[in-house]
């Protein structure tokens, strides 16, 4: 039975300071709340084991936003993935648009990152989606199927049923336009068909499939509603308890 789930990426932005406080004021308001989701929230590496320490982890997961693609060694200014599981943080988001544009990280990179967090214990959140002129061109399900297999599918049944997906239209991604629930939904089942295909229907049954892409308080409810779409990643509006908040209600 795959999960629903509502993960915050912050990407680069507050200070410890200013994290910790977002952190503890997400915990505080999710006290004695019947929630209907997991809780995740993605923080800057330099935050991970102060939050993890001062909130419930058992309610809110703490997710890096990254990891390196080795496992140890003369390579400076990286995080490895075991460094992130020693600070309590059970997530790690990969493959984002961002670090894969900035960054440059390739399918291949990609992968080795994948493998390193799951021998450290870490759920990989898996970020894939097309950009405008893909989405325009009609080519969104093979650039989605090509991400997919190009990092994941030389992994077993058993580790692929370990993974979170996100896709993320990289032209939804803090532009204030989002996918219709339609599109959503459309993507979201092709996703789980293509991995139907390579791994059977339970485990693609059991995957759960996150949206991405100016999510908030508006959209969340009709977007959460397809039977496809599993919960969200959520930038800019997971950076207020307030804007946080409605989007996890609404499950
Ligand atoms: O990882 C989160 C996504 O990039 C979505 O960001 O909600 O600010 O559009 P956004």
């Amino acid at each position: 039975m795959r999960k629903n789930i509502v993960a915050g990426n912050w990407k680069m932005n507050t200070t410890l300071q200013e994290g910790l406080e977002l952190a503890k004021g997400l915990d505080a308001a999710l006290k004695g709340k019947a929630i209907n989701c997991d809780v995740v929230i993605g923080t800057p590496f330099t935050h991970l084991a102060s939050i993890a320490a001062a909130i419930d982890t058992n309610k809110i997961g703490v997710a890096a936003e990254n990891c390196a693609d080795k496992n140890s060694g003369a390579y400076t200014g990286e995080v490895s993935a075991a460094m992130v599981a020693s600070t309590g943080a059970k997530y790690v988001i990969l493959g984002h648009s961002e670090r894969r544009a900035y960054y440059n990280e390739t399918a291949e990179i990609l992968k080795e990152k994948v493998l390193l967090a799951l021998a450290n214990g870490l759920t990989p959140i898996f970020c894939i989606g097309e950009v405008l002129e893909e989405r325009e061109a009609g080519t969104h399900f093979e650039v989605v199927d090509a991400q997919i297999a190009g990092s994941l599918f030389d992994l077993s049944a058993e580790d692929f049923g370990k993974l979170v997906l996100a896709y993320e239209p990289v032209w939804a991604i803090g532009t204030g336009k989002t996918a219709t629930a339609d599109q959503a939904q459309e993507i979201h089942a092709h996703i789980r068909q293509t991995i139907a295909g390579k791994y059977g229907q339970t485990v693609a049954d059991d995957c759960s499939i996150l949206y991405g892409g100016s999510c908030n308080a508006s959209n969340a409810k009709e977007l959460f509603a397809n039977p496809d779409v599993d919960g969200g990643l959520i930038g800019g509006a997971s950076l207020a308890v307030d804007k946080f908040m409605p989007i996890i209600e609404a499950f």
